[in-house]
């Protein structure tokens, strides 16, 4: 998916060489429980996920990409759910979820606002919020930039906003950022978090 940013043209596990990132790998390090990824594509983390994981349970809206994640999640000893539903309405029951994992996906959702309020109503007592994820650039040049691709960008790309202030909008829920890494991917600005409600 970091190929494309785009939820059809993606590269599953299944193929040679291909490789979820470092990020990728750091985002799901030391979770437990049972974990709620939303958005989550053709399921090539899922090999990432640590054994203390009691249950994976992914949403994904898109067919095409269910399929591949269930063929992934076949070869997997922890068991995986994979449901079908939508960022604004989860299809899981309240305070279910020990953690939430968002890649890539709160840069996608039309109301992110919404999707975080979700996020706070799925998640257990004492639970937290991975996210990797686009990040408007702290650079204003380059947030302009970010800013005047984003309606082609949006549209080639799954809905995706690049210049979307994702770590404002995590706080704006209500959260807490216990931890924050910036980087650049692809030359758009990245973030790797970890937050809990407030
Ligand atoms: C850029 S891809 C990231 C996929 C995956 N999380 C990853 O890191 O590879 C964005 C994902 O968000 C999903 N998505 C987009 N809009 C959504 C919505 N309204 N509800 C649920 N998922 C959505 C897409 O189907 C796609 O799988």
């Amino acid at each position: 998916m970091e190929q494309f940013h785009h939820p059809r043209p993606v590269r599953t596990d299944s193929r040679a060489g291909w490789q979820p990132t470092p990020e990728r790998r750091r985002l799901l390090a030391g979770l437990s429980g049972r974990v709620l990824e939303i958005g989550a594509g053709d399921g090539v983390k899922l090999s990432c996920y640590p054994d203390s994981v009691d249950e994976v349970v992914l949403v994904e809206p898109d067919p095409f990409l269910r399929a591949a994640a269930k063929g992934v999640a076949a070869r997997l000893a922890t068991p995986v759910r994979i449901l079908d539903g939508d960022l604004r309405h989860l299809p899981v029951e309240d305070s279910c979820c020990e953690a939430i994992v968002c890649s890539l996906v709160l840069c996608c959702a039309a109301r992110v606002e919404e999707t975080l309020l979700e996020v706070r109503r799925v998640l257990a007592p004492g639970g937290e919020l991975r996210f990797y994820e686009h990040q408007r650039s702290g650079n204003p040049a380059l947030a302009l930039a970010e800013s005047l691709v984003t309606p082609v960008w949006s549209r080639a790309a799954g809905g995706c906003h690049p210049a979307r202030d994702t770590v404002v909008a995590v706080q704006q829920a209500g959260f807490v950022i216990d931890s924050l890494d910036r980087f650049a991917f692809r030359h758009f600005s990245h973030v790797l978090g970890v937050a809990r409600p407030r």
